[in-house]
């Protein structure tokens, strides 16, 4: 099962440079259950990009907190056990799709790295591809290779902004589908930044951000 998440007043100003703040979030509030999958939309520049980080610890907030909840006990950080799903799917142009989805599991020394992102390429229909390199799959193909990589860690929440973003929506809805399906087969808690509202209708709740507040 997968991480629940708790966020309480969440206050976030961003310093510029030239002294003033951009007060990008205001006391936001969320609670995402085990094994749910949320999306958050909103206009580009409302500040969902800058909340995913911080729900995905790769920033720190200033004010709130965000608990992480894992049967029940408080976790201190999430590093390990999180994925994430660039709009730019940071795939290794010189490897091939299986050597990308393999890569991270290499690095920690697993056994059976490479049957593991095997197995995760055929979760997003993509095996018969594992062999060639990234730089000659289309655009939704990529995307499938980097949410394959994402899968493999077996996460127990996993951070999406726009994982579609750059596809056509015949295949941005394939891939959201191969992603939901492979949350769903490994119970992990997902929350997907997006701004296509078809998509987000697909998942379990919609949270909009405006003017620095979160609603549902
Ligand atoms: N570190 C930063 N310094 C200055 N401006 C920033 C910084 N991070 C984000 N912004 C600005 O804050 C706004 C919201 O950013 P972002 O979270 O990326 O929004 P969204 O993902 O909804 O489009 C944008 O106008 C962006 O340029
Ligand atoms: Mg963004």
């Amino acid at each position: 099962m997968g991480i629940k998440l708790d966020v309480n007043c969440l206050d976030h100003a961003i310093k510029l440079v030239n002294g003033s703040q951009l007060h990008l979030l205001k006391a936001i509030s969320m609670v995402v259950e085990p094994a749910e999958q949320v999306a958050i939309v909103g206009a580009s520049g409302s500040g969902k990009s800058t909340l995913l980080s911080l729900l995905a610890g790769l920033e720190s907030q200033q004010q709130g907190s965000i608990n992480y909840l894992y049967n029940n006990e408080l976790l201190t950080e999430i590093n390990d056990i999180s994925g994430f799903v660039f709009q730019h799917f940071h795939l290794l142009p010189e490897l091939n799709a299986l050597q990308n989805v393999a890569l991270p599991m290499l690095l920690k020394g697993m056994k059976g790295a490479e049957q593991h992102a095997f197995e995760k390429l055929r979760l997003v229909q993509m095996e018969a591809q594992a062999m060639q390199p990234v730089t000659k799959l289309s655009g939704g193909e990529q995307q499938r290779v980097a949410i394959a990589r994402a899968l493999c860690s077996e996460p127990k929440i996993m951070f999406a902004d726009e994982p579609t973003g750059n596809l056509d929506q015949s295949t941005a809805e394939q891939v959201f589908e191969h992603m939901q399906k492979g949350a769903r087969a490994a119970g992990t808690t997902m929350i997907v930044v997006t701004h296509d509202l078809n998509l987000a209708a697909k998942l379990d709740k919609i949270y909009h951000l405006e003017n620095g507040e979160l609603r549902l």
